[in-house]
């Protein structure tokens, strides 16, 4: 049984004519998404600004609603969870973001804001035993529990997602979604709460989606990586398969992109032209198509399925053959 199953999952935002007029186009952030996530283990998540990844790891959160699909949790149906139920089952899923001063209420100190996520589901009996959780949970991030009444402000970055991270702990959640947790602090930070974050996945065994730009720490921290582009998945398998062996196009711009991740570095670097298209208006066929190398004209028409092109390795691209070469690199690459 998975942990989390995602099938065909689809967002769409309403586009509008002015701020209260009728809908006139719709935004497809997440189209058609199947993902999978086990108890305990990573999946990376990558692409570019704007390709549906926040609105993916919101959506299986139950925090915007899903046009289509399903979200099956634990072998039960949650995509129509709603009142106590879907509150019953926020506490078994949490989500911490790139700068937690954004999700912190500025006037609540810290060990109230720890304190809020144990009042809402009655985890802490009395003021006594909350008190307690709030230390033991500052500790287990390594804060000062004497710091429980100091407010945001006063932390650095680091800290301040350190509390983000107590306070989604809280609830002993079995999943994190982890939207580029770490993006906005220095390089020795980032480390530190890479570390902390792996360690709390050894001790308590949570599930993490994680949200990346970094490629490089994405491998370091994920067993599997799924792309995105234009809201859909295009290229998914395990991390160091992924990322040396990469099979679609696209994927192999954005790593070649990242020279200490090149296992050839003498392969060139693939620039991509154009703009990345709206997803208001996706092209036909490959939405990848405008922007692609090896493009063909039965790209514009014919959209590639995501097949699996090798065991535990899948793309959505036509010209992968069966044996894995592809256009970029004739010579299959089935290491
Ligand atoms: N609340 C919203 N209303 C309308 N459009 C949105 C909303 N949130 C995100 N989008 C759009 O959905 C697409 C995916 O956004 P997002 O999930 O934030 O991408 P990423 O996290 O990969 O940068 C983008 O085109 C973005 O502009
Ligand atoms: S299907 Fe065509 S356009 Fe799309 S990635 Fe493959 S070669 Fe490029
Ligand atoms: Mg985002």
């Amino acid at each position: 049984m998975s942990l989390l199953e995602v099938r065909q999952l689809s967002v769409r935002f309403p586009v509008r004519r002015g701020l209260f007029g009728g809908v006139r186009a719709w935004l497809r952030a997440v189209d058609r998404v199947d993902l999978e996530i086990q108890t305990g283990e990573t999946v990376g998540l990558v692409g570019e600004s704007g390709c549906g990844k926040s609105t993916l790891g919101r959506a299986i959160l139950r925090l915007i609603e899903p046009a289509d699909g399903q979200i099956i949790w634990k072998d039960t149906d949650i995509t129509t969870l709603s009142g106590r139920e879907l509150r019953q089952w926020r506490r078994q899923a949490q989500i911490i973001f790139q700068d937690p001063i954004n999700s912190l209420d500025p006037r609540q100190t810290v060990g109230d804001a720890i304190g809020e996520a144990l009042d809402v589901h009655k985890l802490a009996p009395n003021r006594r035993e909350r008190q307690d959780r709030i230390a033991a949970l500052m500790e287990s991030v390594g804060l000062d529990p004497s710091r429980a009444s100091d407010y945001p402000h006063e932390f650095s970055g680091g800290q301040r997602q350190r509390i983000g991270i107590a306070r989604a702990l809280a609830v002993q959640p079995d999943l994190i979604v982890c939207d580029e947790p770490v993006s906005a602090l220095d390089v020795s930070i980032q480390a530190q709460i890479v570390n902390l974050l792996l360690d709390l996945q050894r001790t308590r065994g949570i599930a993490y989606l994680f949200i990346a730009h970094d490629l490089a720490l994405v491998e370091h921290i994920s067993r599997r990586v799924l792309v995105m582009y234009l809201g859909r998945v295009v290229e998914s398998a395990d991390a160091t398969e992924l990322l040396h062996h990469p099979l679609h196009p696209y994927t192999q711009a954005l790593i070649s992109a990242v020279p200490v991740l090149d296992p050839d570095s003498r392969r060139k670097r693939i620039i991509l032209g154009g703009e990345v298209p709206s997803p208001i208006n996706p092209p036909p066929g490959c939405a990848f198509h405008p922007r692609c190398p090896w493009a063909e004209p039965k790209c514009k028409s014919i959209a590639p399925a995501l097949r699996e092109v090798k065991q535990g390795h899948k793309a959505a691209c036509h010209l992968i053959t069966a044996d894995n070469s592809t256009p970029g690199n004739p010579t299959a690459t089935n290491t």
